[in-house]
């Protein structure tokens, strides 16, 4: 069963999703050539916890860290480690956030330093097709539109959208109902009803849409080592457009 937030609800969403968009912001300032993807998180632990938060993806299943950090051909779910971060390299930060029994989930992916003009362009797109995915998210329009939107913006720009991973809906729990595939028919699937909450999460390649695990049990890589990129926001429906939970 989907959920409809109430206000209340809506209010302490908009407080978790606040801490997330501010550790993704810091996180992007903190992202230089040199620096670890441990410390990185060990910061963004440290900086959610003062906010009154709860880090919600450290222990989910066993995940070891309270941030995914994913690096070039990695898509999702990074472990961080020693590794440091190098000029040309694009990384996804991905944050989740627990205040008050309310989930907030976002992720921007970054270049550092100067980085290819494809790289660019892949960030560029993705981005498009998270918004797009977002002015789809109206009451009114059905789940579909929401799956079409995000990727007629990536394919009609030459871009695979993975088929493996997918957004949810959010709220009391990281993933309620619906799973949201970044692919599919307008028109279709359940209608959109305001005081939903939706955790909107676009990935898309520039080869190969499929991906693989790591040995390592987490990392989520595409088959063919190919550039990929990720976008989320936590979105409330509401009755003229959605509101952008997991924003300053
Ligand atoms: N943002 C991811 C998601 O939406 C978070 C899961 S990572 C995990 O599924 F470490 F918590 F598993
Ligand atoms: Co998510």
């Amino acid at each position: 069963m989907i959920t409809c937030k109430s206000e209340a609800e809506l209010e302490r969403m908009r407080r978790a999703g606040r801490i997330v968009a501010e550790v993704l912001a810091r996180l992007c300032e903190r992202a230089r050539p040199g620096v670890t993807t441990a410390s990185l998180d060990a910061w963004a632990e440290q900086y959610i916890r003062r906010r009154g938060g709860v880090p919600s993806f450290k222990g989910y299943r066993g995940y070891p860290a309270s941030v995914c950090i994913s690096i070039d051909e990695e898509l999702v779910h990074g472990i961080p480690s020693r590794r440091r971060l190098r000029e040309g390299q694009i990384v996804s930060f991905d944050v989740g956030v627990i205040y008050e029994g309310y989930h907030g989930d976002a992720t921007v992916t970054i270049g550092i330093g100067q980085i290819s003009d494809t790289a660019k362009d892949l960030l560029r797109v993705t981005r498009e097709a998270l918004e797009a995915g977002i002015a789809a998210a109206r009451a009114g329009n059905r789940l579909g539109d929401v799956s079409h939107a995000i990727q007629v913006t990536a394919e009609s720009q030459g871009y695979n959208v993975v088929r493996e991973w997918v957004g949810h809906g959010i709220g009391k729990e990281m993933h309620e109902e619906p799973q949201i595939p970044n692919f599919g028919e307008a028109r279709r699937g359940p209608l959109l009803c305001p005081g939903m909450t939706l955790a909107l999460e676009p990935m898309l390649t520039v080869g190969d849409y499929r991906t693989r695990v790591l040995d390592d049990m987490w990392t989520v890589v595409t088959v063919d080592g190919s550039l990929c990129a990720h976008f989320e926001h936590t979105i409330a429906v509401t009755e003229d457009g959605a509101e952008i939970l997991t924003r300053l």
